[in-house]
């Protein structure tokens, strides 16, 4: 249990609610903001994690190399700051006090008296500036141990002593990293609670102990959620314990298993939504789409993870620069971390000048903290906008295909006024434009076009909460029966050909709260009035709403149209720092929007409930048509 959940009763009972209520009803109000806010991770973590460049065979010279680049490129005055170690750095776990042990022959300063340390590493990292990263599993035994080809790196001994993984361990090995060793951040895969189930040949063979998984990638149903869950709650608990500043950086890696990438935002700093990357278009397609719809689920200390940047190899190596600057535009715009995955001691110059691109860093370290949302979805094509601290806006033009795509930003997307000027800067080059109402460019194969643009703004005296993700936490999403997303790219990672069925769609989460859109991606329409601006979102429903000084809430509400039920009744409730102040009758579908609407000013958080009594499956959706925050 975090320290935050510690607090939970008492702000409860300070927002005037009985903790019984609240337990009994999730609906309820709390008064606070539930998403993590331990550790320390405002803005999206940027860095370097051995993986991608060297799988298990990370050594001191490979990483101390890659961390030299980074500074003399100047990478690190522009934010790159975590130099992580992935699998592939312990040799065993000593038997007769369950110490972690290093391979001291890939970590030559970690030779020191007594038992081997990465204290040395570590204090040499941060006297260059950096923060130090680790790696670690749920499990007894670890992902290499699983899946890696060959042996190379991979923990060594008695089965005992080849369990490396957190599993009955966690305090000890949490101690061990941050107390002892003083690392900042720590990856927790999964592996450990997935692969290595009784009849798995690997443990048949006497080679592993069994775990029964907790986790099915392909199956909710068959994975234990509040298990999992329970086991990352222990880590928060060693996490607190050992780290008493609380500057730490915990990364989920379930890689959108067991529903994570609904209740990650809960539970860490940064939550893997898909399977692992791989330098293909493809595959990258399939990762950014595992995040791109999930604004919502992204905020100020937890952040949706799409996996480390790729950039270097493969699609995106020197010959391909479009794809390796669309793959770094929809990382920064999506707020994912930056996570450099290259062997940068030997990374070409053009790829150093991608990662260093400041405008585009800017867009990801932005304050306001909003990842961008989806302005234009269709046919391979998308425009995605992205609400900056001072009210400018990003966008970006993704063309996904291989044909060039002549495009038309409007003022629309942007959310600016059409009868005034808009000013662009291209960020990738320079180049500077202005529009009215609208623009032709054309968008090449693969590439995407990343502006910073400003104008006036449509709603001149706030901001919707569509426009402030970042500020909006879906604590309760109503979705009670998660289902696979089907507006996630197909492809398998690190392509093995066509034997067996493919990549069946296996992330869930469709029907999750969304900007701008119903939750399942259609536009928010109330008794036929459509709303370009709102919030979408299941009933049965519990949003947070920070508010950042501002004095009115209004929104219009109701049943959405493209409810399949119409007898469904719903409510809809306002609330500020835990007491009521706005609600409507019961609505179905078809019913006019009502205006619900408070003043807020003073207050510091919003929780804006919809319920739908007596419903036991997924509810109706219902929309917060125009919700905003004004002046
Ligand atoms: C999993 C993770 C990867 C990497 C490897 C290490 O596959 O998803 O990011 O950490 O394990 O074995």
């Amino acid at each position: 249990m975090t320290l935050h959940r510690f607090l939970l009763p008492l702000a409860a009972l300070c927002a005037g609610t009985s903790l019984s209520a609240q337990m009994a009803d999730p609906l309820a109000p709390t008064g606070r903001w539930s998403a993590y806010q331990a550790g320390s991770a405002q803005l999206p973590p940027m860095g370097w994690n051995s993986w991608n460049a060297f799988f298990t065979h990370v050594d001191e010279e490979k990483l101390m190399g890659s961390a030299q680049r980074i500074r003399d490129a100047g990478l690190a005055r522009k934010g790159y700051r975590y130099i992580n170690i992935d699998d592939g750095w312990w040799i065993r776990r000593r038997a007769s006090d369950g110490r972690l042990m290093i391979r001291t022959d890939k970590f030559p300063s970690a030779r020191v008296k007594g038992d081997p340390s990465f204290r040395p590493l570590t204090d040499r990292l941060h006297a260059m500036g950096f923060k130090a990263g680790i790696y670690s599993d749920l499990g007894r035994n670890i992902c290499s141990q699983a899946y890696a080809d060959g042996s190379e790196q991979l923990p060594e001994g008695s089965v005992a002593e080849r369990e490396v993984g957190l599993y009955g361990h966690a305090d000890q090995d949490i101690r061990l990293f941050f107390a002892d060793w003083g690392f900042d951040a720590i990856k927790v895969d999964g592996c450990g609670i997935r692969a290595y189930a009784p009849d798995a040949e690997r443990v048949r063979s006497g080679q592993y102990r069994a775990l029964a998984p907790l986790i099915d990638q392909h199956s909710i149903s068959r994975s234990n959620i509040p298990a999992v869950k329970a086991l990352f709650a222990e880590i928060n608990q060693s996490l607190a314990r050992h780290n008493p500043d609380g500057d730490y950086m915990l990364s989920l890696c379930i890689w959108g298993s067991a529903n994570v990438r609904s209740w990650g935002k809960d539970v860490g700093n940064i939550s893997r939504t898909s399977d692992d990357i791989s330098p293909d278009w493809g595959r990258m397609l399939t990762n950014y789409d595992s995040a791109a719809r999930r604004a919502l689920y992204a905020h100020p200390g937890s952040w949706n993870d799409p996996d480390m940047l790729f950039i270097g190899k493969g699609d995106f190596d020197a010959n391909h620069l479009i794809e390796a600057k669309s793959h770094f535009s929809l990382w920064a715009m999506m707020n994912a971390p930056l996570l450099i995955g290259a062997d940068l001691r030997t990374t070409p110059q053009p790829l150093i000048d991608i990662f260093g691109n400041a405008d585009i860093i800017a867009l990801n370290q932005d304050q306001a903290g909003n990842q961008a949302v989806m302005a234009f979805d269709a046919d391979g094509f998308q425009i995605l906008v992205k609400t900056l601290a001072k009210g400018e806006k990003a966008v970006a033009l993704f063309n996904r295909g291989l044909a060039p795509v002549d495009a038309i930003l409007t003022a629309d997307h942007l959310k600016f006024r059409a009868d005034r000027p808009i000013a662009l800067a291209n960020l990738w080059t320079g180049e500077r434009s202005s529009f009215m109402r609208d623009m032709k460019l054309r968008v090449a194969p693969r590439e995407t076009v990343v502006f910073r643009a400003r104008g006036d703004r449509t709603l001149a005296d706030g901001l919707y909460l569509s426009e402030q993700p970042g500020m909006v936490n879906p604590a309760v999403d109503g979705v009670v029966q998660p289902e696979p997303d089907p507006t996630i790219y197909h492809s398998i990672p690190n392509w093995r050909g066509t034997r067996g069925i493919g990549e069946r769609p296996m992330y869930a989460g469709w029907g999750g709260a969304m900007a701008d859109f119903t939750p399942y991606n259609q536009p928010l329409v109330i008794a036929g009035k459509t709303y370009g601006s709102g919030i979408g979102i299941l009933a049965n429903s519990r949003l947070e709403v920070h508010n950042a000084g501002f004095a009115r809430f209004a929104a219009q509400v109701g049943v959405d149209d493209s409810a399949l039920d119409g007898d469904q009744a719903v409510r809809f409730f306002l609330y500020g720092d835990g007491r009521p102040l706005a609600s409507t009758p019961p609505m179905r579908r078809g019913a006019p929007a009502q205006a619900i609407a408070a003043d807020v000013k003073g207050i510091k958080l919003l929780e804006l409930v919809a319920r739908a009594d007596g419903v036991r499956g997924n509810a109706v959706p219902v929309s917060w048509g125009d919700a905003a925050l004004l002046r």
